[in-house]
């Protein structure tokens, strides 16, 4: 199975993703945490992503970009995946398709969260970039860059969207049926 989980910040994609992949043996790539890890290091790449991640705005695509792809070529035949918190704008998506080709994903689950939940939710966490200034911009740069996403990825009838809200086994169920059957030829 090769899936996307698109969502705002706070939705809860590195938590559900943690599940699917225990479950469904799945590589897990976070393009958050692996920025985090390179600014960990003061690599390069760290060194160059820091400040676009500590004010909420996506690092410049080619550094992201050629991250994925990187990894995603390593992948055995038959591996399956989770993209977690990539493609981030359509620019991304066009990247990762022209790269691992138009049918390399099953499905892309869309977690919904209202923004007050987010932020409470970010405030309680308290990441780095978790300060409700930079929350809020995180919220902002999601609906300018990131959900035009959502038409995308619903035009190629791969979009399945679950409500975020409720306890964490209530989200894991609600996308264990959405996602039931993807990647399974013959599924829709
Ligand atoms: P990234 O690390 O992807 O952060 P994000 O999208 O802002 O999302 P979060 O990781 O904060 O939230 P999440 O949805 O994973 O929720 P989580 O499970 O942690 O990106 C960070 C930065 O890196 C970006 O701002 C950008 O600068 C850069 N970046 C990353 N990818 C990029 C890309 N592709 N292109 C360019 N730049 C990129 O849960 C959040 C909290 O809620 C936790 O405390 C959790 O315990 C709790 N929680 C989870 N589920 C529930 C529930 N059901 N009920 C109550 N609490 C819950
Ligand atoms: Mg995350």
């Amino acid at each position: 199975m090769r899936l996307i989980l698109l969502g705002p910040p706070g939705a809860g994609k590195g938590t559900q993703a943690e599940r699917l992949v225990s479950a469904h043996e799945l590589l897990h790539l976070s393009t958050g945490d692996m920025l985090r890890a390179a600014v960990a290091a003061e690599s390069e790449l760290g060194v160059k992503a820091k400040g676009f991640m500590d004010a909420g705005e996506l690092v410049p695509a080619e550094l992201v970009c050629a991250l994925v792809a990187e990894r995603l070529r390593a992948v055995e035949d038959g591996q399956g995946y989770l993209l977690d918190g990539f493609p981030r704008n359509e620019a991304q998506a066009v990247a990762l398709h022209a790269d691992v080709g138009d049918d390399a994903i099953d499905c892309v689950v869309h977690m919904k969260l209202d923004d007050e939940e987010i932020v409470q939710r970010l405030l309680k966490r308290g990441r780095k970039d978790d300060t409700e200034e930079v929350i809020r911009n995180r919220i902002k740069v999601y609906g300018e860059e990131t959900s035009p996403l959502i038409a995308f990825y619903e035009q190629r009838g791969l979009l399945r969207t679950v409500d975020a809200l409720g306890t964490i086994d209530d989200v894991a169920g609600r996308i264990a049926e959405a996602i039931a059957g993807c990647g399974q030829v013959g599924a829709s």
